[in-house]
């Protein structure tokens, strides 16, 4: 008889028919006379049964995880208490496994070689194969839903995306997590940051974004740093900070209410973070003078120091984190001192000690976003390139911009995996991208 091939996520109204479905076996399980076979293909997940004579087949006997097979039957309703994916179930009666579509089984069956109690560093080895595992694929299927919704979201307030180098000869953010390379007879270094290419874009452009890899020669260990991450950054044009801190919040908000309003993609978020609420607007909005005293009230050391923090420090990782737990929602922190930020943030008009600046922290992650207005005015970007002790030559396309019709503008850089890892409550940005680059690793 007739089949349609469905994708397992799909067939809502295939119910009492016959249907053909392609993919692997996700979880089996028998019981005397009758195989349940949990069949996914990124789409979805389809539970199977096989009885009577199929169940006795050597192949249903001997299926093992992860091994690809062609399933024909009928597509039943299933009460929701069976727990059936989408309560229904796939009655086969008739299935095929080409011989090389098999798995392998034995000593060398996927469930031994990326276990739960495995090495971290052989799981790491093995990402390849541990991406089949179902929290490591929906973090990756939410990843992918999240980038659309900033497309999206990015078009919707008329942001148009460009696409600047990865191979550059300046720095943005300081020249220590540099990766140098030889380019042909010159020296160039890997991106740390497309934002001095984006405002080139603003004065023919609009106000532009991009989503690209950027690089850091990150030399330690932690949970939030990789060396290759995934940067959404955005630059607008004749704004105030007021403008960039509400411009930020409204993207956040309208990106999670795009990717939340796929019912897949928000289920999968719910089995990640069973605990995730929307963040309530307007963000708390909190000075770096403020957080210091804060964390000084909270006695929280600065870990270097060993003392309470004072005006001037940086607030290290541990820190910023335990400030956010116990805040427990996002916060958007602003006017850092001058000392402490890259070179080319403005001076707040208000209290020359600080910038125009801000991190938005989040729960479990701490620092997601960092941006800033853009000193826009020649002579003090000049200034600033002095006090930083940087050649200003190799700049002369971005100072340019101060000598042909500046503008007040602004924009911020936002880390994807970081933002993954706390929409995802994932404890490590590792696990939010595809194959992680942090420090020693680069493979596979
Ligand atoms: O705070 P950062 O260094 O700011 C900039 O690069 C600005 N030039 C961006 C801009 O204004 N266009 O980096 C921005 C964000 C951080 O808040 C963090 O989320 C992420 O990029 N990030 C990293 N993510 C993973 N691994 C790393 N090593 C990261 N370094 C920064
Ligand atoms: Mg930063």
């Amino acid at each position: 008889t007739d089949s349609t091939k469905i994708q397992l996520g799909d067939g809502a109204d295939k119910k009492g028919t016959r249907v053909r479905v392609l993919g692997r076996v996700h979880r089996e399980r028998r019981q005397k006379d009758i195989t349940f076979v949990t069949l996914k293909d990124g789409y979805g997940f389809m539970q199977v049964l096989f009885q009577g004579n199929l169940a006795k087949t050597y192949d249903i006997l001997t299926l093992t995880r992860e091994t690809s097979m062609e399933i024909l039957g009928e597509l039943k309703e299933v009460p929701a208490g069976a727990k059936a994916p989408h309560n229904r179930e796939l009655h086969a009666d008739y299935f095929s496994i080409p011989e090389e579509w098999k798995a392998a089984g034995g000593e060398e069956a996927i469930t031994n070689r990326v276990s739960k109690d495995q090495d971290p560093s052989v799981l790491l080895d093995l990402r390849h194969l541990a991406l089949r595992g179902e929290e490591r694929s929906k973090v990756l299927i939410v990843r992918d839903a999240v980038e659309y919704a900033f497309n999206t979201v990015y078009h919707e307030l008329r942001l148009r995306k460009m696409s600047p180098p990865a191979f550059v000869q300046t720095q943005v953010e300081g020249g220590a997590t540099l990766f140098k390379l030889p380019y042909y007879n010159e020296e160039a270094y890997l991106t740390q940051s497309s934002q001095l290419y984006l405002e080139t874009c603003l004065p023919s452009m609009g106000d532009v974004y991009c989503i690209e890899k950027s690089f850091r020669a990150e030399k330690s260990l932690t949970r939030r740093h990789l060396a290759e991450y995934t940067h959404i950054e955005a630059e607008l044009d004749f704004i105030t900070f007021d403008d960039l801190l509400d411009h930020l919040e409204q993207v956040m908000c309208r990106v999670l209410e795009i990717t939340l309003a796929d019912p897949i993609i928000k289920q999968y978020v719910a089995d990640l973070n069973p605990d995730f609420q929307m963040p309530e607007r307007p963000f708390k909005r909190m000075k770096y003078a403020d957080a210091i005293d804060w964390l000084v009230e909270h006695q929280i050391e600065n870990e270097e120091t060993q003392q309470p923090h004072k005006f001037g420090d940086d607030i290290a990782e541990a820190a910023e984190r335990r400030m956010t737990d116990i805040i427990n929602r996002p916060i958007f922190l602003t006017h850092f001192p001058f000392e402490i930020k890259a070179f080319y943030m403005p001076k707040d008009v208000e209290d020359p000690r600080v910038t125009e600046s801000v991190d938005c922290l989040m729960p479990g992650v701490g620092e997601i976003v960092g941006g800033s207005m853009r000193m826009h005015n020649y002579d003090d970007l000049m200034a600033a390139f002095a006090r930083e002790g940087i050649d200003p030559a190799p700049y002369y396309w971005y100072t340019d911009q101060r000598k042909y019709g500046s503008s007040p503008h602004g924009g911020y850089g936002l880390g994807l995996e970081r933002f993954l890892a706390w929409l995802c409550k994932q404890h490590t940005v590792r696990d939010c991208c595809l194959y992680p680059r942090y420090f020693t690793r680069c493979k596979p």
